[in-house]
């Protein structure tokens, strides 16, 4: 299967007589199993026409900055958070320099601006106007930024010049993007993760436990994988498939999910607490099923508490990025930012798990990433494409 299967690609595509092979190259992703949203500067449309890439890519093309069709208004933040990756083929010299001063005058610099997600640049432009000094002034700045950079090639030009500045050909910038994701943000990286509800026995029938569906912990995993990391779940008992190639650990309790931690928590070089773990336990387990007393008498549980395994791994395991959740009903971010500080970690992703559409159990979650640089509030999204924005965030984070 192509690594670009599934994979959320934007091609941005300015002005420029190169702007033919981008048709090509929309046509190779979709055969690669690729999602491709297209977004075309004024320019490019005086090239090749958007109705031939809205027929090719099966999605309308973007055009405009403001957008009254997306929520909001803001199609450039949509579009951002939606791509795994974005290309701009062909960068002509006037995107180069407007996306090295960083403007955001039009959809393509602005998107470019407002995405986490990696940028790459495939420049075609004409031999000359490629070597000058302002071109290649801008190319160092945008190499500095960590933006990608792959040709342009050398050979005959549309002009009639010969030198370098033809966009490479679709099929190479194709196995650019393939080769992206081989390596992936996490490549080379461990992350566990847990997942799922706890069950704390109160006797060989009954439990003490919640309504985690293991939902959001299982996308991350997912997430994960897909950026390349070899995989760890923890998870409590769910009725959930495990994705395909990560290593699995189902468990029961609060103990004994801290205990697998604790067993691979050398290997982690990222940690995710999306379990919601039970703060407590019965101080006893009866050995046999409780019986029910006398009509009135109640039952009075003994409670005690379990140890909290974000704190523990982030004590244990300093090398490791620690993430955490906050299931909160209330003052959501004012409890996301304690735990912060509590449990020294990274980053803690607040969910209001008072709201049903969200949190537990749910298909969809809304968050807000909380670190100690500041709070980022993210929209509702479903907890797969949640989970890929996530992972974005997190493969940033560092100590
Ligand atoms: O599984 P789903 O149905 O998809 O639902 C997802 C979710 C709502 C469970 C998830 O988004 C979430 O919020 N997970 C954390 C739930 C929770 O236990 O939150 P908390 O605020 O009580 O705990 C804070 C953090 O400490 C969490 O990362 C938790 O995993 C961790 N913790 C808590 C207690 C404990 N003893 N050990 C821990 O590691």
């Amino acid at each position: 299967m192509s690594r670009l299967n599934n994979k959320h690609i934007i091609l941005a595509i300015s002005g420029g007589i190169a702007a033919y092979k981008s048709a090509e190259l929309v046509r190779l992703l979709i055969k690669a199993g690729a999602k491709v949203q297209v977004v075309m500067t004024s320019g490019a449309t005086a090239f090749i026409t958007p109705l031939t890439l809205q027929a090719l890519s099966g999605n309308p093309v973007h055009q405009h900055l403001l957008n009254p069709k997306a929520e909001a208004g803001m199609g450039h933040i949509q579009l951002a958070r939606w791509a795994d990756l974005v290309l701009i083929a062909p960068a002509s010299a006037n995107v180069m320099a407007r996306l090295a001063q960083g403007q955001a005058d039009d959809l393509l610099t602005t998107l470019c601006l407002a995405t986490n997600a990696p940028v790459l640049i495939a420049p075609a432009m004409n031999q000359a106007m490629w070597k000058d000094q302002a071109t290649q002034d801008n190319l160092q700045t945008l190499l500095g930024r960590n933006i990608q950079v792959h040709g342009p090639a050398s050979g005959e030009q549309a002009c009639g010049d010969t030198g370098s500045g033809r966009m490479l050909e679709p099929s190479q910038l194709v196995s650019v993007l393939n080769a992206q994701f081989d390596q992936g943000l996490l490549a080379g990286k461990t992350v566990v993760i847990t997942a799922g509800p706890t069950r704390e026995a109160l006797d060989p029938v009954r439990f003490i436990s919640n309504h985690s569906s293991g939902k959001m912990g299982y996308a991350l995993a997912q997430a994960a994988k897909d950026q390349g990391a070899t995989v760890i779940l923890i998870s409590g008992p769910t009725h959930l498939t495990p994705p395909e190639d990560v290593t699995f650990i189902g468990v029961n309790s609060a103990q004994d999910m801290l205990l697998a931690c604790l067993n691979v928590g050398d290997d982690a070089d990222v940690f995710i607490a999306t379990a919601a773990v039970a703060d407590y336990r019965p101080a006893k387990v009866s050995e046999q099923k409780l019986k029910k007393q006398n009509a009135d008498d109640g039952l009075t549980l003994e409670l005690v508490q379990n140890a909290d395994i974000l704190a523990t791994m982030s004590a244990h395991y300093p090398r490791a990025i620690t993430v955490g959740f906050a299931a909160e009903t209330q003052d959501i971010i004012t409890h996301a930012q304690t735990k912060l500080k509590r449990k020294n970690v990274q980053m803690i992703i607040a969910n209001d798990v008072s709201d049903t559409r969200i949190g537990f159990n749910s298909d969809d979650n809304q968050v807000s990433l909380v670190t100690a640089n500041g709070v980022e509030s993210l929209p509702l999204l479903s907890k797969h494409n949640l989970a890929r924005q996530l992972i974005l965030a997190i493969s940033k984070l560092s100590k």
